[in-house]
């Protein structure tokens, strides 16, 4: 019998199908139920006991050996037969029915130039815990953020709310421990504002935070420039104002010179020649230390921006409903954006 096995073995080496049926053909000579193999087995029933494992053995690697044959021809009448389909890979893919929401394009165009800056991005959840949304982000228990009148709350105690803003992705993030960090935070945020031309209770922010060793004002300042050079285009004047928010310190507001008027002064810069564009400043220490990171060591800086009203700057709106309302003749004027 190892003899016969032997012979097979050598015999089906060099088997090449030359099409599918080829293939089917021998599988039915080899694997059916009515087999060679099958065959082999029944005349294994009578082999002597001693002689049983090293029979075995070699018959199952006959068996698997015409299952590999089996296997790898499959694919070459495979992709043969995927070649000789009607489709035509290499035609163009139709044009796409719709277009992109005029937030989502503006968040990528802000995501791709930070990341061309080494940011890369983060994401956390929409539904959050207080810790995350305010207190490791240094908000004293009566800040007026906290109140019923801005947030959503989700459950009461423990408090389980809607982020108010992106900035919890921050602490999210630091607690992973991985240093240095450099990350921008896209997302949907929610605070309960009446609906208005000026405010929604859904809205969109991104989030940067960039910490190291020696990371300084300078840095931050260098940073939002270059993202308002290459976004609202070369000669678009920045100012820093002095401002205050519980996670950072320095704090600051950032205008550029409006994109309308060209500094002129019109409505939409409320002939002030400027439009304020986002928050910003130099990490507070206590956050640091929330997370776990030495602020001796490490330094960081952060900033906040409305993706709606980036866009409403960028394309002269000036309803921030718009964006919500879904209706086609606002969004297709965004079909080549
Ligand atoms: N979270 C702030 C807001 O929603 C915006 C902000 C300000 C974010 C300063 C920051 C920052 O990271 O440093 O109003």
């Amino acid at each position: 019998m190892i003899d016969k096995i032997e012979k097979i073995l050598a015999d089906i080496k060099a088997f090449q199908a030359d099409n599918k049926e080829a293939l089917e053909q021998f599988r039915i000579q080899y694997l059916s139920k009515k087999g060679t193999i099958t065959e082999l087995f029944t005349e294994f029933k009578q082999v002597a006991p001693e002689m049983r494992k090293e029979m075995g053995m070699k018959l199952n690697e006959l068996k698997n050996t015409i299952q590999d044959i089996i296997d790898e021809q499959q694919k070459k009448f495979e992709t043969k037969s995927e070649g000789k389909t009607d489709i035509d890979l290499s035609l163009p893919v139709y044009a796409m029915n719709g277009s992109r929401h005029p937030l989502s394009i503006v968040r990528n165009e802000i995501n791709d130039i930070f990341k061309r800056l080494g940011f890369v991005v983060a994401e956390g959840p929409e539904v959050e815990d207080d810790f995350h949304v305010f207190s490791a982000l240094n908000f004293p228990p009566d800040h007026p953020a906290r109140d019923m009148q801005d947030t959503f709350f989700v459950t009461k105690s423990p408090d389980v709310v809607l982020r108010t803003h992106t900035s919890s992705v921050q602490v999210r993030v630091m607690e992973q421990g991985k240093l240095p960090i450099r990350i921008i935070a896209p997302g949907r945020v929610f605070r309960n504002e009446a609906i208005s031309a000026r405010a929604h209770c859904i809205f969109h922010q991104i989030e940067g935070l960039y910490i190291d060793k020696n990371v300084s004002f300078a840095d931050l300042k260098q940073t939002l420039y270059h993202f308002v050079q290459e976004y609202f285009g070369e000669g678009t004047k920045v100012r820093f104002r002095p401002s205050y928010f519980p996670f950072t310190e320095t704090s600051a507001e950032m205008d550029i010179s409006c994109n309308i008027c060209g500094g002129e002064g019109c409505n939409i810069c409320k002939h002030t020649g400027w439009v304020e564009i986002l928050g910003c400043g130099i990490c507070d220490p206590n956050i640091l230390k929330a997370c776990n990171i030495d602020p001796e060591e490490y330094t960081g800086f952060a900033f906040g921006m409305g993706i709606e009203r980036i866009a409403m700057l960028k394309y002269q709106i000036n309803d921030l409903r718009l964006f919500f309302e879904n209706d086609l003749r606002f969004l297709k004027q965004f079909e080549n954006a």
